[in-house]
């Protein structure tokens, strides 16, 4: 494979940008390093010309919206940040299937988009689509398992015209332009598009949601930490999911009746594969114990998830 030369991609990127783009643009911000990374280049090409949209869709991790909202300033990326929660919570009201789940989010997700799109009165929609998404989608292989729904997920009839400056590149090439660009997101674990909505099995409420935000919050602390005190190496991807299947516990000498959350941590390349990962007992044993204990009225147990992909997916749905 040819040596990647992220700053000849950058100045290339930024002259084709610089023609292509003759009018407002927009682009989805998610926080992830490839639309950061496409955004920092198009705003690099154009300015104020584009405008980063983030959607709040009530799913995010635990402090993400002003940690975007943060991180696109440092970056002088003109953004707006809107907040759709509860939008999102009313449109996954009493739906438990993931497929359902994830077409619901995936649909909301493009109205509102498209609504602050025209509002903009953005001519271009700038897209951090990256090789093997389009190769998985073409394949056809992955989208049987799950519908991912930054792929193939938009409506026929869009009058904004795609522009993808990154499609080329492997997510390796993307981390070393983030860390060219000095985007702090380069080396950050991947996020799926739906969010915690996929981290809560059975329905999404509201309440369900704040107790998964603060398990994977606890759960990628930890892990954090450790990896920090070199008592192990950061896994590939990292968090916590809600199993709102009841168990039997004692807390102190009363009768506990709560939910397990599951923990998860995976070794990867690409995503395709992925390998549970050893994770050092004292680390587990530091997640459980926080869990169950500040979370004490909803969680009582907490269990290691250790099975590969295949024949597990990373995600739990
Ligand atoms: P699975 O669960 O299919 O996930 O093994 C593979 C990788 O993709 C992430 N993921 C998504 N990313 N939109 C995304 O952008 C999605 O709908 C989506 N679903 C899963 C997942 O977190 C893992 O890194």
């Amino acid at each position: 494979m040819a040596f990647f030369d992220p700053a000849k991609f950058t100045e290339e990127a930024i002259t084709s940008l610089k023609s292509q783009l003759n009018s407002k643009a927009i682009i989805a911000a998610s926080g992830g390093v490839d639309s950061t990374v496409t955004a920092a280049l198009a705003a690099k090409a154009v300015g104020d010309n584009l405008l980063a949209i983030y959607v709040d869709t009530g799913y995010m991790r635990l402090g993400e919206s002003d940690f975007v909202s943060s991180m696109l300033e440092e970056l002088g990326i003109q953004h707006k940040m809107v907040d759709a929660s509860e939008r999102f919570y009313k449109g996954l009201r009493g739906i438990t299937d993931p497929e359902q789940k994830r077409k619901i989010i995936g649909e909301l997700f493009i109205r509102v988009f498209e609504e602050e799109a025209k509002d903009y009165g953005g001519k271009f929609l700038v897209q951090g689509t990256i090789a093997p998404d389009w190769i998985e989608s073409g394949g056809g292989l992955r989208d049987t398992i799950k519908s991912h729904h930054n792929v193939g997920g938009l409506p026929e009839d869009m009058e904004m015209e795609l522009c993808e400056p990154i499609r080329e590149l492997y997510k390796d090439e993307v981390r070393s332009l983030a860390e060219y660009l000095k985007i702090s997101v380069s080396q950050r674990q991947p996020f799926p598009g739906p969010g915690l909505a996929v981290r809560i099995m059975g329905e999404a409420t509201p309440e369900r949601t704040k107790v998964v935000r603060q398990a994977c919050h606890i759960a990628e602390k930890e892990m954090e930490l450790a990896a920090e005190r070199n008592e192990m190496e950061l896994p590939w991807q990292y968090f916590a999911v809600l199993i709102p299947i009841k168990t039997v516990g004692v807390q102190g000498d009363v009768r506990a009746y709560g939910n397990t959350v599951a923990v998860r941590a995976v070794h990867s390349y690409d995503a395709m594969t992925a390998q549970a990962v050893d994770l050092p007992y004292s680390v587990l044993k530091k997640i459980s114990e926080r869990i169950t204990r500040e979370l004490k009225s909803d969680v009582n147990r907490v269990v290691y998830d250790i099975t590969d992909k295949p024949p597990g997916t990373i995600e739990w749905e």
